[in-house]
């Protein structure tokens, strides 16, 4: 991975790396948020300058009912402060109360081509969504940035559409708005889940694209950061893919104990192994990934020995998962409901946030103005 160029970062406090992330408003966090990014955000704050913000922006290419779309927010900010993000260490803010980004995601557009935008993976399964086209997924987020080969008249068929319905342009250049969020804070890292994995290669596109077009090395080339390791994906309980609200298979950091337990105990298997050593299913391993982010090592090795020499009950395999997945959720569930109704110190949180965040944003957008040649009278 290339070093960030732009070394002597004045944006950066006390001289330490910037870290940038958010999260979309659209509902209450799961554990693939969790695992993916937000556990990720508290490990990190006491060592990098760290930014985290509620992605409303983001959330209106979905089209979210306007009477809950400030709800969702403060459901995000309530999850980030319990589950320990403190505010006084980094700046938490709200991408809307930032006009700066706004203003970038214009200029940035300028230089991002509708192709590139067109046959990114995760615009195509979304764009397939809003069509109501059921053909099979583009092979999501996990390939490279554009994945041709699979569906190409995807494109066509965005174009040619003559229903009512449409896919909006916000959801195009939803790339580009991220790339902004990112650049616009100098940022070094940017911890996500692997999903994202591919968004963060069109950021540092773009960046590489803009110094070059301008023949300045302006911005530097952020990417993700997993203490060493590799891009997480948290699976589903439903036997195949990932944790997603979308695939209505989540278990939310917010779930009571028995709603918790009762995900879990029905999550799907299989009819367990017939001879020692077998292969292990996927809706097995996804049980075994899930165990591996929130047992000891000593419990999962136990469960997969256990596999191995065919004396496993998947009973017993799902009580503990739920009880090692309690233990995390629990108190982080105890200061949500704490936190959320209390909007006197949201509102703090993220007055203070915003500040700081548009005293950052506001220095980057003057320089990127000054660079692409406005200037005022
Ligand atoms: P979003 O809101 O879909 O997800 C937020 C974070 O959770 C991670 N995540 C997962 N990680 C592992 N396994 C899963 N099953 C799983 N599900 C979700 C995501 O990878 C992500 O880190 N485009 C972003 C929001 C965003 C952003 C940004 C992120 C907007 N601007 C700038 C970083 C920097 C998104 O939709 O994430």
């Amino acid at each position: 991975m290339s070093e960030n160029i732009n070394a002597g970062n004045p944006r950066r406090r006390d001289g330490k790396k910037v870290v940038l992330s958010g999260i979309r408003a659209t509902g209450n966090l799961h554990l693939g948020n969790y695992f993916g990014a937000l556990s990720k955000f508290v490990r990190m704050q006491d060592d990098y300058d760290c930014r985290y913000f509620v992605a409303d922006l983001h959330a209106l290419t979905t089209h979210p009912d306007p009477k809950m779309l400030h709800e969702n927010v403060k459901d995000i900010l309530a999850e980030y402060l319990a589950a320990g993000l403190d505010p006084e260490k980094n700046t938490i803010y709200v991408q809307s109360d930032v006009p700066e980004i706004s203003e970038m995601y214009l200029l940035m557009n300028m230089h991002v081509g509708i192709g590139e935008l067109m046959r990114t993976a995760s615009f195509k399964d979304k764009a397939r969504k809003a069509l109501g086209i059921s053909t099979g997924p583009s092979n999501g987020q996990e390939g490279s940035v554009e994945n041709e080969a699979d569906d190409e008249g995807i494109e066509k068929q965005i174009i040619g559409n003559q229903t009512n319905q449409r896919v909006n342009a916000g959801l195009l250049t939803y790339p580009t708005l991220m790339a902004v969020d990112i650049l616009i804070h100098h940022a070094d890292f940017v911890p996500v889940g692997k999903d994202q994995e591919q968004h963060l290669e069109l950021t540092r596109r773009f960046a590489r694209r803009f110094n070059s077009f301008y023949k300045t090395p302006y911005f530097g080339e952020p990417v993700n950061f997993n203490f060493g390791g590799h891009a997480v994906k948290v699976p589903g309980l439903d036997g195949s893919g990932k944790m997603g609200k979308s695939e209505g298979n989540c278990i939310y950091l917010i779930d009571d104990e028995k709603t918790l337990r009762k995900k879990v105990m029905r999550a799907v298997t299989d009819e367990g192994p017939k001879e020692p050593n077998s292969p292990v299913s996927e809706p097995i391993n996804n049980l075994f990934t899930l165990m591996e982010l929130v047992s000891t090592p000593d419990t999962l090795e136990h469960f997969r020995n256990a596999y191995a020499d065919c004396s496993i009950r998947y009973g017993d395999l799902k009580k503990q998962l739920a009880e090692d997945i309690l233990k995390i959720t629990l108190p982080i569930r105890e200061r949500i409901l704490d936190i959320r109704n209390n909007d006197e110190y949201l509102s703090r949180v993220v007055r203070q946030g915003a500040e700081r965040a548009r005293e950052a944003a506001s220095q980057t957008l003057r320089e990127v103005r000054e660079i692409m040649g406005i200037r005022k009278f």
